[in-house]
């Protein structure tokens, strides 16, 4: 039986599920896994990630389709990019078909937490890893634990479909070699006195710039972002500093596949968005969150929409989400089936 939730006004907060998946690296492998009831984990007050944060993460969404089906939207990719993140930070790779099993298992077990088809909101996969034994000179730990929980979530930005408002901070996110490109637990804690002050000024998000020339788009804290030109083409930054977001890559495949629309990946510079026609966020929390105007300290730049969002940006929304919820055919291999 579904939980009594009010699917229809969730936000994007976290509410405790019954089920997390659990699996423990110890003497160079992991262990088989299990599914626990237990929200809590205890470690030594040494452990690594505690002292040199090292642990990354993954998010994935899980959705009831239209004809009721719960599926989870390309878990694969996910896999593929949490390796990425565990080899930037010498942590064990958590193989990829292990990975895309827990996610199912984790899924299933919280069936009831998966919000019904048409609520707008879904259920928010994070699988996650951390180094867990006690550490002190500075080096990567030898055992780690491996967790998924689920949380049923709403909308990312207030205001749900409304236009958002971003700033260029200044404050950088990546640096030109280091783990801009990783899903790192340590890129999201430099970023939060950015978010903080962005929101106390009244932004959304922030926008940075790429820290070597701040001349370049690169990304928002938690999401990738793409413009539409005059001539409806889809420009999205390319850079080795920002996060290789699932969202953004099947965005760019449905603009060229679904919608006929050119696709360009290239560096953006600053001037440049007084061109284009229309902006939006791009993420699996983000979803495709259109962007209303940008601020660079006194410039701004300003998208005017009839309703919020652009026309491409919402024929990209409605393909991409009609895809992830069953009501439109998905490339080979884009669904998982979970039930
Ligand atoms: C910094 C950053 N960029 C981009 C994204 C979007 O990636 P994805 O579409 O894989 O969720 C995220 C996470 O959602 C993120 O944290």
């Amino acid at each position: 039986m579904k939980k009594d939730i009010d699917w229809k006004n969730l936000g994007f907060g976290y509410i405790k599920t019954d089920y997390r998946f659990i699996s423990n690296y110890k003497d160079g492998k992991w262990d088989e896994g299990t599914i626990s009831t237990d929200d809590t984990v205890t470690m030594s007050e040494c452990a690594c990630v505690l002292q040199y944060a090292q642990t990354c993460f993954e998010g994935l969404k899980a959705y009831t389709t239209v004809d009721n089906k719960l599926v989870c939207f390309r878990p694969d990719l996910n896999a593929e990019r949490m390796m990425q993140s565990c080899e930037r930070l010498e942590m064990p790779v958590y193989p990829k078909e292990k990975f895309i099993e827990a996610v199912i298992k984790t899924v299933k077990a919280n069936e009831d937490f998966v919000p019904p088809y048409g609520t707008g909101a879904t259920l928010y996969i994070r699988p996650y890893m951390f180094g867990s034994n006690a550490v002190i000179g500075v080096k990567p730990a030898n055992e780690y634990q491996f967790r998924i929980f689920t949380t049923p979530v709403g909308p990312y930005f207030k205001g749900g479909a409304k236009a958002i408002t971003i700033r260029v901070p200044d404050f950088d996110r990546a640096a030109p070699l280091g783990t801009g490109h990783v899903k790192a637990g340590l890129n999201y804690a430099m970023s939060l006195h950015a978010i903080v002050d962005a929101h106390k000024q009244g932004y959304d998000e922030n926008l940075y710039l790429d820290s070597a020339t701040r001349t370049k788009i690169e990304e928002t804290g938690g999401a990738n972002i793409i413009f539409v030109t005059k001539d409806n083409k889809i420009v999205t930054p390319k850079s080795k500093t920002i996060l290789p977001s699932i969202t953004r890559r099947s965005l760019m495949y449905v603009a060229q596949h679904y919608l006929n629309l050119e696709v360009e990946e290239r560096e953006i510079f600053y001037p440049e968005i007084k061109e284009f026609k229309e902006c939006a966020l791009c993420g699996t929390a983000a979803v495709l969150s259109p962007v209303g105007k940008i601020v660079n300290h006194g410039d701004e730049t300003v998208f005017n929409y009839e309703n919020e969002t652009g026309e491409i940006t919402a024929k990209l929304y409605d393909t991409l989400t009609g895809i992830q919820m069953g009501r439109i055919e998905a490339p080979e291999g884009w669904i998982q089936e979970i039930k």
